[in-house]
């Protein structure tokens, strides 16, 4: 059984953030330490969010009711990528479990591959709409699934973005979505009170 209490401090933490104000540089600095901290465990995240499908799976966790920023479980079977895509908002991207591979592309036909990382357990990147914000991602592992956890500086499945031919640097709207209808409880809280 996980405990979801760690995403629920997580998100209070983001939430109040956002309530101060913060701008993208406060969320790429004390955001992305909220989320190293969120994912130097791995004991909450619901199992319903880690489960691969034929495709890479996005697992929405949390919106903003304002819709400042939300929480994904991006889950990586095997050999899995995604299209070329841009993301328009700020991101942070934190490894979970497994590695994957982020490359940066650059405009032009074809596009060119830019900046590379690679993702272990524990680390976070970010992306940017100012500098970074062009990628590619796939699972690292040939053999089993990856899971990273991302923050982004809106509702990103309901965003309209772009992805991208890599051949001919051709940009096509693209609404992402996400593969789940409900998001986690993290509201109940009887545990704790039954234990206090
Ligand atoms: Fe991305």
């Amino acid at each position: 059984m996980t405990d979801i209490k760690p995403l629920r401090d997580f998100i209070r933490d983001m939430t109040r953030l956002a309530d101060e104000g913060a701008g993208e540089q406060r969320f790429l600095t004390e955001g992305a330490a909220l989320l190293r901290r969120l994912i130097a465990t791995d004991d909450w995240l619901p199992e319903d969010c880690a489960v691969p499908g034929p495709r890479y799976r996005q697992y929405l966790l949390h919106c903003d009711p304002l819709e400042r920023f939300s929480v994904v479980s991006f889950v990586w079977g095997p050999g899995q990528r995604t299209p070329v895509h841009n993301h328009t908002v700020w991101g942070l991207v934190g490894m979970l479990r497994g590695e994957e591979i982020s490359t940066e592309m650059k405009p032009g036909a074809p596009m060119t591959p830019g900046q590379v990382d690679r993702l272990r357990a524990g680390e976070v990147v970010a992306v940017s709409a100012d500098t970074y914000d062009i990628h590619v991602v796939e699972n690292a592992l040939p053999d089993r699934a990856s899971i990273s956890i991302h923050v982004y500086g809106g509702n990103i499945g309901a965003i309209a973005r772009s992805v991208f031919d890599p051949e001919t640097g051709a940009q096509k709207r693209f609404v992402s979505g996400y593969d789940n209808a409900a998001v986690p409880n993290l509201w109940d809280r009887s545990r704790e009170m039954a234990a206090a």
